[in-house]
C-alpha cells in the first residue's frame, strides 16, 4: 500500500553521511557531467523561486502540475529559492530525483541571516561583541534549526563593509571595520559548515553581496559604487577573502557596479581576484536577477548578451531569471559560447551538491514535524548571550545604572517600552510574538509592582495625544527609562533613510519627560547609528540596543539591574548627524587636518559640526572601570620575519567583575601612499575581576603591518609604526617600533 507523502517524510533517513575527499568529489561529478545534455547541464544553472512561495514556509500546493514544478521534472532546475516547509521541500526534491532522466538532486536555499526559528540579535548589533566564539557557536546553532528545515544552504554571511548608516542593510553587516569584519566573517563560515559538511546539522554557507555593495553612494539603495582598486582591495574585499580562506561553499555576486561593470558580470572580481588570486573552488550565484539588471544597467542588450557576458565573466548560478535557461543552449550551439564555460560551472554545482551529501541523501534535512527541532534551551541561552554582548553602553552618570530591583519606582516609557517587534530586518521565521518586551522581562526579574508603563506615542506619527497621561506616569516615578527607536522595517533591503533621526514624536516625547528633571535612561532600538546627539547630553544613562531577537527583554532587563555587565563596542561610529556622513574612524588626515577636529578656517573641518562622530568606533561602556598601563614590546626594531609582542596591563579599578575588549591599532607615517589615522590589529575579549588586573598579550607580524603601497604591493614599508592599545579606536596609550624588511 503506497504511504502517503507525509508517511514517506516521517521515514526518511538521517544517517549521517561520511565526508568524501575533494578528488572522489571531483571524479564523481566528472562522470556525471559526462553523462548530462546540454540542457541538463544549463538546468544546473537555474535557481527557481516558484512565484507562490515565501520565506513563510508556504506550502506549495499543487507542486506536480504546477509549471516550474514541470522545469523540475524536466531536469532543468539546479536549486530552489525561498521555499522552507519540508513538505513542501519533499514534494520538490522527489520531482526532481524520481523524474527527471538522471535523478540530480536540488539544493534548497534561503535567507537565514541571524537565526532561523530562534531571532538572535541583527549581526551588526552581534559584531559589537567583537566576540567571534559567540559568533561560531551561535551559528552553530542556528544551523542546527536550518538543517531541519530541509534547507542546505542559508545566503549568510554578508560581509559587505559599510560606512554609511543611511544604508538599509547596514543592521545586517559587520560594521566599518576591515580586520573586526574578517574576524567574524570566518567565524560565521566556520560556524555554519563546521568543516567538512558530515555533521547533519551544518549547512552551507554564502558570502555576500561580492563586491563592496555596502560602498554605494549617498547609502541608498542599490546605488552606483565607485572606488579605486586599492580601496576595493585593502578596505573593501577583506571580508570576502576570509570567506575564501574559511572554504564557504559560495559566493553571491552584488547588485552594484564595481569600475563600471555589473559585479554579476564583472570578471576582474569573478575570476582575476575570485578564482585566479584566491584560487576559490566553490561556486557563484547571482543575487535576484541580478543578471537580468544588467539590461537596466543598459550593459547589455538582450537576455542573450546577459548570458553571454555573465558565463564569460564566471558566475555559475543564476538566481530567478532565466537568462541562461533560455538563452546559453543557443549560445553555445552558435558557438558564441564555449562548451568548456557551461561545464566548468556545471561541475562546480554538482560538485557543491556531492560535497553537502546530497547524492547520497537529497532528503538529508528533510524532517516531520520540524518545530520540534526548533528553540532548543541551547539555542536560545546563545541568544540571550548573544544579546548581552551585543549592547553598547554609551553612557553612565554617576552610574546610574545597574538600578536597585527592589524600592525603585520606574516609568518605562516610548513604543518600546511593551513592544516584541524586535526581530529586526531578515527575521526568517523567527516570529516578534515570541520575543521578549522590554517591560516583559524586567517584570520577569524583578516584578511589577513598582513598575509603570506607557508608549507615550507612537513610533512614527505625528499623534501627541498619548503625551499626557506619559508624562502623568513619569511624574511618580523616581526613574524613568525612555525606549525609543525605528521601526525594525525602517532598515533592512530597499530601506535607505535620508534621516537618521528617531522619526515621529519620539524626540518631542523624550524633551517633554526630560522637563521633569527625574533621572532619565535611554534605550535606543534600532538596526542603524541614529542620531543621538540630544540622548547623550540629556539621558544620565543610554544604551543602544539595536534589535536584539528572541531574548531581547530578558537580555536588556539583565543589563539594566546588574545581572550582567554590558562589554558591547560600537562596530560602526555614530554621527552627530547626518551631514557628517561618511565618518568612519579609520579615515585619511587630509593634507590641511584640522589640529582638534573642530571647525578650523581652511583646514578640513564643517563650520557647524566636528569631524569626529558623537561616539566612535570601538567604543562601549562597562559597569566596571577599566585603566591600560604598562605597554610594553620586546623590540624596537621587528625584522621582516619577526614576530612583535606587545604587552598591556588592563586593570579594573571597580569593585565589579567586566570584560573589556581591549583593542590594538597601529598607525604608519611616511608611508608611499597615505594610510588611515589608525587601522584595528587585533581585539580581545578579557575578564577582568574586580579591583584586580591582567596582563594581556598580542603578537603583531610583518603582514599586520602592510599595506597595498604605490606598487599596489601589500607590503610593510620600512617605516616607524605606532602601537596604541585601549577600550576604542581613541585608544591613548602608545608605543613606537621601527620595521625593517632586511637586516
Ligand atoms: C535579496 C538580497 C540577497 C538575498 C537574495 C535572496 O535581494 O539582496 O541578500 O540573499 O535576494 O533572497
Amino acid at each position: 500500500m503506497q504511504l502517503s507523502l507525509e508517511q514517506q517524510l516521517s521515514a526518511l533517513s538521517h544517517e549521517e553521511i561520511p565526508a568524501k575527499s575533494k578528488a572522489e568529489i571531483h571524479r564523481l561529478a566528472t562522470i556525471l557531467l559526462q553523462k548530462m545534455t546540454l540542457a541538463e547541464k544549463i538546468g544546473q544553472l537555474f535557481q527557481l523561486a516558484p512565484p507562490e512561495a515565501n520565506v513563510e514556509g508556504l506550502k506549495w500546493e499543487h507542486a506536480e502540475s504546477n509549471a516550474s514544478a514541470q522545469l523540475i521534472s524536466a531536469g532543468k532546475v539546479g536549486s530552489i529559492l525561498s521555499v522552507v516547509d519540508s513538505l513542501t521541500i519533499f514534494k520538490l526534491q522527489k520531482l526532481a530525483v524520481e523524474h527527471s532522466r538522471l535523478g540530480i538532486p536540488l539544493f534548497f536555499a534561503a535567507d537565514m541571516i541571524h537565526g532561523c526559528r530562534t531571532g538572535f540579535p541583527i549581526n551588526l548589533a552581534l559584531a559589537c561583541s567583537f566576540d567571534p566564539e559567540l559568533i561560531e557557536n551561535s551559528c552553530k546553532q542556528i544551523a542546527y534549526e536550518i538543517a531541519h528545515t530541509g534547507l542546505n544552504l542559508t545566503f549568510s554571511p554578508m560581509v559587505d563593509l559599510v560606512r554609511d548608516p543611511r544604508w538599509g542593510r547596514v543592521m545586517e553587516s559587520n560594521g566599518e571595520d576591515p580586520y573586526l569584519n574578517s574576524q567574524l566573517a570566518a567565524a560565521y563560515v566556520r560556524g555554519y559548515q563546521q568543516g567538512d559538511f558530515s555533521s547533519n546539522y551544518s549547512v552551507a554557507a554564502c558570502c555576500k553581496h561580492f563586491a563592496a555593495y555596502g560602498a554605494i553612494e549617498g547609502g541608498r539603495e542599490y546605488n552606483t559604487v565607485d572606488m579605486s582598486e586599492r580601496e576595493l582591495r585593502q578596505h573593501y574585499l577583506p571580508g570576502y577573502k576570509a570567506c575564501a580562506e574559511a572554504e564557504v561553499a559560495s559566493f553571491m555576486t552584488s547588485f552594484n557596479i564595481y569600475d563600471g561593470v555589473p559585479a554579476t558580470a564583472n570578471k576582474f572580481l569573478l575570476r582575476d581576484i575570485l578564482r585566479n588570486e584566491w584560487q576559490y573552488q566553490g561556486f557563484t550565484i547571482s543575487d535576484y536577477t541580478s543578471s537580468y539588471e544588467m539590461l537596466d544597467h543598459k550593459t547589455a542588450k538582450d537576455e542573450a548578451d546577459v548570458a553571454l557576458q555573465c558565463i564569460l565573466a564566471g558566475l555559475d548560478h543564476e538566481m530567478v531569471s532565466t537568462s541562461y535557461l533560455d538563452n546559453l543552449e543557443t549560445l553555445v550551439e552558435t558557438g558564441k559560447v564555449s562548451l568548456n564555460l557551461i561545464d566548468e560551472a556545471t561541475l562546480r554545482i554538482l560538485q557543491f551538491k556531492f560535497q553537502i551529501g546530497l547524492f547520497d541523501n537529497p532528503y538529508k534535512h528533510i524532517y516531520a514535524n520540524q518545530e520540534q527541532y526548533m528553540r532548543k534551551p541551547e539555542t536560545l541561552r546563545l541568544a540571550h548571550e548573544a544579546a548581552l554582548k551585543s549592547v553598547v553602553l554609551l553612557k553612565n552618570e554617576q552610574s546610574i545604572l545597574p538600578l536597585k530591583k527592589n524600592g525603585v519606582k520606574i516609568a518605562l516609557i516610548g513604543p518600546f517600552a511593551d513592544s516584541n517587534q524586535v526581530v529586526g530586518a531578515w527575521g526568517s521565521l523567527a516570529k516578534d510574538a515570541e520575543c521578549t518586551s522590554l517591560v516583559a522581562g524586567i517584570s520577569a526579574l524583578v516584578g511589577n509592582e513598582n513598575l509603570m508603563c506607557l508608549p507615550g506615542c507612537a513610533i512614527n506619527d505625528h499623534d501627541r495625544s498619548g503625551f499626557a497621561a506619559a508624562l502623568e506616569l513619569a511624574q511618580q516615578a523616581d526613574v524613568v527609562i525612555l525606549a525609543l527607536g525605528e521601526d525594525q522595517e525602517m532598515s533592512g533591503e530597499a530601506k535607505s533613510r535620508a534621516y537618521l533621526n528617531i522619526p515621529g514624536m519620539q524626540n518631542e516625547l523624550a524633551i517633554l519627560i526630560k522637563s521633569l528633571a527625574k533621572p532619565l535612561i535611554s534605550i535606543i532600538f534600532s538596526g542603524r547609528p541614529l542620531e543621538l546627539g540630544w540622548y547623550a547630553e540629556h539621558s544620565d544613562a543610554l544604551l543602544q540596543a539595536w534589535f536584539l531577537g528572541n531574548e531581547s527583554g530578558n537580555a536588556l532587563a539583565n543589563l539594566l539591574f546588574g545581572d550582567a555587565n554590558p562589554s558591547g563596542k560600537l562596530a560602526m561610529s555614530f554621527p552627530y548627524t547626518v551631514g557628517q556622513i561618511p565618518v568612519y574612524y579609520n579615515q585619511y588626515k587630509t593634507g590641511r587636518p584640522s589640529p582638534t577636529g573642530e571647525y578650523s578656517l581652511f583646514r578640513s573641518s564643517f563650520i557647524d559640526v566636528p569631524n569626529y562622530p558623537l561616539f566612535h568606533f570601538g567604543f562601549g561602556l562597562s559597569y566596571s572601570k577599566f585603566e591600560y598601563k604598562n605597554l610594553e614590546i620586546d623590540k624596537e626594531l621587528l625584522i621582516a620575519l619577526q614576530q612583535l609582542t606587545v604587552c598591556v596591563e588592563v586593570c579594573n579599578t571597580s569593585g565589579v567583575n567586566g570584560t573589556e575588549v581591549v583593542q590594538l591599532y597601529i598607525e604608519c607615517a611616511n608611508f608611499s601612499v597615505v594610510r588611515p589615522l589608525r587601522e584595528l590589529k587585533a581585539f580581545r575579549r578579557v575578564l577582568v575581576a574586580a579591583n584586580s588586573s591582567k596582563i594581556v598579550e598580542f603578537t603583531l607580524t610583518k603582514r599586520d603591518l602592510a599595506y597595498y603601497n604605490i606598487e599596489m604591493k601589500f607590503t610593510p614599508e620600512d617605516r616607524k609604526y605606532v602601537v596604541y592599545v585601549g577600550g576604542s579606536s581613541q585608544a591613548e596609550l602608545s608605543v613606537e617600533f621601527s620595521y625593517q624588511s632586511e637586516v
